[in-house]
């Protein structure tokens, strides 16, 4: 692989590895994209304020989450169709995150099944992020399955109740369903790459990459003109279904996408183990605030009661720690993780990884932090204690 030392590198190289649709349904945001500009603005607005002298030589990222005890406080998030970046991607995905010893979540439209990521990652801690299907008996029926695989923790997304608008998808003529356009045959052909190493690997093995959890009775292939009404997104989604799927799910319940306090005493109230402060990346309403501003009134009012996670818009290993000074318990990386897949398949996701404990380590060496329960007491700026 070529020198990638940073998140920009790894970027650059999926930008040249990428047919340019599926690069942009990655890599942006939505309508005027001030969503992602307010993301990155909140974490660079963030200083840590360091401890010297502690006479400590070496930090520990170990962390304990939801009374596991794991690598570094990192989580793969949830990203759908990360089959496309890499024949195969989820289950890279699993290895690479298994390797480091963190868990890896499983998006609902992930392109590969829980099982099949089951067989070719046996070791990797997976979790499970669900969107709801309207259709409630098949979406119980999706939760025996991954509860089969041995997923621990289920997300349920609550922040995407419709799709967002996203108008460079549109004039990529990239969205389920696929609309092959003239402009983007060519944009395929400009990426043999990812045309022989991705498409034609999938065609001439499994056929069109499909969304790899749907029923088989509604199973769509990514060019089809419609996907079935039963597995549409529940676009009315109530507390009445949190507190259902507290009673079907046996293993932790996170729910992923809450911003505002009264909410996070709601998820503490139906019973849910966890929630994620998260803006979708940037992805899903472009006037939302940045969790940064956010975490510090939910954990002044659910810490210990909750296990908060963060996530949007980390580059950087200094971002993670930004969040977790913050409060956060964990962080989830998005972006990051795809980029190295596009970059190097599975060990390009391993290096990723890689870097953001480096960084982190590099960081907390500076702060005098050498535990990461020693970092959640970091001071920032806009928090000073
Ligand atoms: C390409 C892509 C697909 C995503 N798909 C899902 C998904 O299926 N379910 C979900 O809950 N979140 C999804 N997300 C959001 C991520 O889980 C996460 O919240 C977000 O990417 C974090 O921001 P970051 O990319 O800046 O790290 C997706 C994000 C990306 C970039």
């Amino acid at each position: 692989m070529p020198m990638l030392l940073n998140a920009s590198d790894y970027r650059s190289r999926a930008r040249q590895f990428l047919p340019r649709g599926l690069f942009e349904y990655i890599d942006r945001g939505s309508e005027d994209e001030t969503a992602l500009a307010r993301l990155r603005g909140s974490l660079d607005a963030i200083t840590l304020l360091p401890a010297v002298l502690t006479g400590r030589d070496r930090c520990d990222l170990d962390t304990v989450l939801f009374g596991r005890r794991i690598a570094a406080p990192l989580i793969v998030a949830p990203t759908a169709l990360a089959g496309l970046v890499s024949h195969d991607g989820e289950t890279k995905l699993a290895r690479a995150a298994s390797r480091i010893g963190i868990p890896v979540c499983i998006s609902t439209q992930s392109v590969t099944s829980i099982e099949a990521i089951r067989r070719g990652a046996p070791d990797a801690l997976l979790w499970f992020q669900l969107y709801v299907w309207r259709d409630r008996a098949l979406t119980a029926r999706l939760l025996e399955r991954a509860s089969a695989c041995g997923c621990d923790n289920l997300l349920v997304t609550v922040d995407t109740p419709v799709s967002p608008n996203r108008e460079y998808n549109e004039r990529n003529g990239f969205g389920i369903p696929f609309k092959p356009r003239l402009r983007s045959m060519i944009d395929v052909a400009l990426h043999p790459g990812w045309l022989f190493g991705v498409l034609a690997h999938y065609l001439m093995g499994e056929g069109v990459p499909t969304y790899g959890h749907y029923p088989e009775a509604f199973r769509t292939a990514i060019t089809r003109a419609d996907i079935a009404e039963a597995v549409r997104i529940e676009p009315h989604l109530s507390w009445d279904d949190m507190r259902w799927l507290r009673e079907i799910w046996p293993g932790k319940l996170t729910i992923k996408g809450v911003l505002a306090v009264d909410d996070a005493e709601r998820a503490a109230g139906i019973g849910a183990d966890g929630i994620v402060v998260s803006v979708h990346g940037g992805r899903n309403l472009d006037c939302l605030p940045p969790p940064a501003d956010c975490i510090p009134a939910i954990v002044a009012a659910v810490k210990g009661r909750l296990t908060i996670l963060a996530d949007s818009g980390v580059r950087r290993g200094t971002d993670v720690l930004k969040y977790l000074a913050l409060g956060a318990e964990a962080v989830l990386l998005g972006r990051l993780p795809l980029w190295g897949l596009a970059a190097g398949g599975e060990q390009g996701a391993e290096a990723v990884l890689r870097m953001v404990l480096r960084e982190m380590e590099t960081g907390m060496a500076f702060l005098g932090a050498h535990c990461v329960p020693a970092l959640r007491n970091g001071r920032t700026s806009e928090q000073p204690n």
